[in-house]
C-alpha cells in the first residue's frame, strides 16, 4: 500500500517536473528576451523590462499550466457562425460565463462569427484565454453603433488575458472607408470604430491572430501595463483611410514583435503617456511607416480625442529589426499634437519624446522624406539614437531625413543621415 501510494507519488513528481520543463524552455525560446538582456539602451528607473518580461512571462506560464481550466464554446451558447445570424447575444453569454469562472478558455471555433459591437468587460475571477479559431466578421451596419461609434470589439479592465488562436479579426471596414472624409472630402469627417481595442488590461498576451480590414485603426493598446502583442498579422488596403495596424496609447511595457502590418495608415503609431515599448522583427507596408508623438496633423486623426490630454511623454521606445516595404514616412516623430479639427498649429504643444532606439531599419520609402523628426524647439526630442539604418527611396533614388530639433547620435551605418546644418546646432554625432 505504502509503496504503491510512493509509485504515484513519483509519477506525479516526474509530471510536474517535465512540465516544468517545458515551460520552462519556452521561456528560454522567447527571442523578445534576448533583446532585452542584451539591451544597455532601456534604462528605467522603477520597473526595468527585464523585470516586466520575467514577471509577466512566469504569470501566463503559471496560468497555462493551471489544471482546473473550464472550457467554454460560443456555440454552446448559441452561436451560430453562420456568417449571417448576429452572434453578438451568444458571445456576450460566453464571456459572462468566463470571466465569473476559474481559469476559462473561451473557444471561438472555426466559423464565422457575425458580431456587432461587443464590450468584453472584467474585472474576471481569474485568467482567461479566448481563443479564436475561427473569423470574427463585423457587422458593417453604422446603426450598430449608435451607442459607442468608436469601438467595435473592447477588452476592458482585465488581468492576465490571452487572445490567440491563429484566427481572424475582420473589421469589414468598407463602408466607413467609403464614408470617411478622406475618401469623399464633402463628407463630414466623423469617428469611426476601432476594430479591437484592450483598455486597461494589465498582464496582456495577444498572439498569433490575423486582424484585416479595420474600420479605423486595427488593434488599440490603451492605458495597459504589461502587453505582449506578437504573430500578428494586420492588414488593410493601402487607401483605406486611417487604418493604422497598432496603436499605443498609455502603455507601459508593451512588446511588439513578429507581426507583419500592411495598411492604409501608420504600422505603429505611438502617443502620449507610453513607456517602455520595443518593437522588433516588424515587417511594414505598404502603408504608413512608425509614428511617435503625432496624431498626425493633417491626419483627421480626432478619433483618438478624449484619450489623453494636450500633452505628455512617449519614452524608453526601441525599433529594431524592422523591414520597411514601400512606406510613406518610415520613422517619424512629429511632436504636434492635434486632438482637434481645426486650429492645431496653434495649439502646439508637446508630446515630450525621449530614448527612442532605431536599429536595423531597411528598406524603401515612398515619400521623399524616409526619417522626419520635427520636434518642438522649446523642447527637444532628446536620447533619439539611429543604428544601422539603411532607407532608399521606393524607385532607387536617395531618401532624405529631416531632423529639427532633436538630440540624436548615430551608430555604425546610417543612410539617410540629416543634413549637415541641421545636425550642428544641436546633433550629438558619435559614429
Ligand atoms: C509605392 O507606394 C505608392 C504610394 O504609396 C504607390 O503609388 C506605388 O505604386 C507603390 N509602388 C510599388 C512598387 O508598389
Ligand atoms: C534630398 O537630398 C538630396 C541630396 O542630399 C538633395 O539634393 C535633395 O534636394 C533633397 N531633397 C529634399 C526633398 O530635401
Amino acid at each position: 500500500m505504502a509503496l504503491l501510494h510512493r509509485h504515484f507519488l513519483l509519477s506525479f513528481l516526474i509530471i510536474i517536473m517535465v512540465s516544468f520543463v517545458a515551460s520552462y524552455s519556452t521561456l528560454q525560446e522567447d527571442p523578445l528576451r534576448l533583446y532585452v538582456e542584451d539591451s544597455p539602451y532601456i534604462i528605467d528607473n522603477d520597473e526595468t523590462f527585464k523585470d516586466f518580461i520575467m514577471q509577466s512571462t512566469n504569470d501566463m506560464v503559471g496560468s497555462g499550466t493551471s489544471t482546473s481550466q473550464k472550457t467554454i464554446n460560443v456555440n454552446d451558447y448559441g452561436a451560430k457562425g453562420d456568417g449571417r445570424s448576429d452572434d453578438t447575444q451568444a458571445f456576450k453569454k460566453a464571456w459572462q460565463a468566463a470571466c465569473s469562472s476559474e481559469g476559462a478558455i473561451v473557444l471561438v471555433a472555426q466559423n464565422n462569427y457575425l458580431l456587432k459591437p461587443i464590450r468584453f468587460s472584467g474585472p474576471c475571477k481569474s485568467n482567461i484565454v479566448f481563443q479564436i479559431s475561427g473569423t470574427l466578421e463585423a457587422s458593417d451596419n453604422p446603426s450598430d453603433y449608435s451607442n459607442d461609434p468608436t469601438h467595435w470589439l473592447i477588452f476592458e479592465g482585465i488581468d492576465k488575458l490571452t487572445v490567440q488562436g491563429g484566427g481572424t479579426i475582420n473589421g469589414n471596414g468598407n463602408i466607413w472607408w467609403q464614408n470617411s472624409c478622406k475618401r469623399n472630402e464633402k463628407l463630414p469627417c466623423k469617428d469611426a470604430p476601432t476594430a479591437l481595442t484592450f483598455y486597461k488590461c494589465n498582464n496582456l498576451i495577444v498572439e498569433d491572430l490575423t486582424i484585416k480590414d479595420g474600420q479605423q485603426i486595427q488593434v488599440s493598446f490603451q492605458d495597459s501595463k504589461n502587453v505582449k502583442a506578437s504573430a500578428l498579422t494586420v492588414t488593410a488596403p493601402e487607401d483605406s483611410p486611417n487604418t493604422d495596424g497598432i496603436h499605443v496609447t498609455n502603455t507601459q511595457n508593451i512588446q511588439i514583435s513578429s507581426c507583419i502590418i500592411a495598411t492604409g495608415d501608420d504600422c505603429i503609431s505611438i502617443v502620449s503617456g507610453s513607456k517602455n515599448l520595443q518593437a522588433t522583427d516588424i515587417t511594414c507596408g505598404p502603408g504608413h511607416g512608425i509614428s511617435i508623438g503625432s496624431l498626425g496633423a493633417g491626419k483627421s486623426k480626432e478619433f483618438v480625442s478624449g484619450i489623453v490630454g494636450g500633452s505628455g511623454s512617449a519614452s524608453n521606445i526601441k525599433f529594431q529589426n524592422i523591414e520597411m516595404d514601400n512606406v510613406t514616412n518610415p520613422i517619424i516623430i512629429d511632436q504636434s499634437y492635434c486632438d482637434q479639427k481645426e486650429p492645431c498649429k496653434e495649439q502646439r504643444s508637446a508630446v515630450q519624446v525621449s530614448n527612442v532606439l532605431y536599429e536595423n531599419i531597411k528598406g524603401t520609402s515612398a515619400s521623399d522624406m524616409a526619417i522626419e523628426f520635427d520636434c518642438a524647439e522649446y523642447y527637444p526630442c532628446d536620447g533619439i539614437v539611429l543604428q544601422n539604418i539603411d532607407l532608399e527611396s521606393e524607385g532607387g533614388g536617395v531618401a532624405n531625413a529631416s531632423c529639427k530639433n532633436v538630440k540624436l547620435s548615430y551608430r555604425g551605418n546610417v543612410n539617410p543621415s540629416c543634413p549637415k546644418k541641421e545636425r550642428k546646432e544641436i546633433a550629438l554625432d558619435t559614429a
